[in-house]
């Protein structure tokens, strides 16, 4: 058998395994992951691998048999910077249920790999803007994803950039607030999928202490409404310009008092009881109900 037939089969048996430990049933995503090659955006093996409770190794040579399993991949391995766990990511992305023709906004690209997932979901009728704040990142996912047309990506700060009304903004790194540009731009009955990380978010890798330093919520705009679940832990690398001292020393109080779970609402510019914030900034809060 030709070698690409023999990873094409490797690659559907991933997608199963994946969405599987992900707990998701969807069979539009596991088309997704089985069709992108995960190895056209990690560039060329061998590859740093996360084994945890290790640090990285390097895979035992360039096979891309070795990027088909539920693991982190180094792509800035001296920053911590990783292509995320696929499992995690077909859990958010399909809380995010991007449909085709949608247009979804990527926050953190890295080099590509799951704005290629998100491309293929929103389909040519579809498009993604992908947002990558590192220069070597950026250039790296815009050389990966130019044969795919409906693919922009941009090069800047994620929480600033203007873009077009999304029906989808799935954010990738670990913010205190929510950009107010995020929640200007969601499109009426748009998802947002929103990690919020103290600064014990990042390297927590023991679940209990990644469960008390980081949550992911997904929210949902309904006209002037914004519905607010709780749909994940979360230990993720900080998202540059979503994150200050205040705001940073109010979400590590937050999570010291735990109900983050019971979220249901976040609100905009109106005067909710403290009693009903399980956290709140200037403008915004994430309430009960
Ligand atoms: C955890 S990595 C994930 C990369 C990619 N999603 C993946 O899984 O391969 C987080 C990425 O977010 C980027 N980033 C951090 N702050 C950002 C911001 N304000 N705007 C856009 N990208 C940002 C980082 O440079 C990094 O590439």
């Amino acid at each position: 058998m030709d070698r690409q037939d023999e990873l094409s089969i490797i690659r559907a048996a991933y997608a199963k395994q994946i969405l599987a430990a992900g707990g998701v049933d969807n069979a539009r995503l596991q088309a997704a992951f089985g069709a992108i090659r995960r190895e056209d955006f990690l560039g060329p093996g061998p590859w740093p691998i996360l084994r945890w409770p290790r640090d990285y190794l390097l895979s035992p040579d360039t096979d891309p048999v070795y990027l088909y399993t539920n693991d982190l991949v180094g792509i800035v391995p001296e920053r911590r910077i990783n292509n995320g766990q696929p499992s995690w990511h077909a859990h958010l992305i399909h809380q995010a249920s991007p449909a085709a023709g949608e247009h979804v906004v990527h926050v953190g690209t890295g080099t590509g790999y799951y704005t290629a997932i998100l491309a293929h979901l929103a389909g040519r009728s579809g498009r993604v803007t992908g947002i990558e704040y590192d220069s070597e990142l950026a250039a790296r996912a815009k050389a990966n994803l130019a044969p795919r047309p409906n693919v922009e990506i941009v090069e800047g700060d994620g929480a600033l950039v203007s873009f077009d009304e999304a029906d989808v903004i799935y954010v990738n790194a670990g913010c205190t607030r929510p950009a107010q540009n995020w929640l200007d731009r969601l499109a009426d009955g748009g998802r947002l999928i929103l990690p919020m990380t103290s600064d014990q978010g990042f390297g927590a890798s023991a679940p209990e202490r990644m469960a008390s330093a980081g949550a992911v919520f997904r929210i949902e705009r309904r006209g002037h409404d914004y519905f607010a679940t709780w749909i994940s832990p979360v230990a993720i690398f900080p998202c540059a310009g979503s994150r200050d001292e205040v705001s940073e020393r109010a979400l590590a109080e937050a999570f010291a008092k735990a109900g983050w779970q019971q979220v249901t609402r976040l609100y905009r510019d109106q005067e909710i009881p403290a009693e009903r914030c399980w956290l709140s900034g200037p403008g915004w809060c994430l309430a009960y109900s």
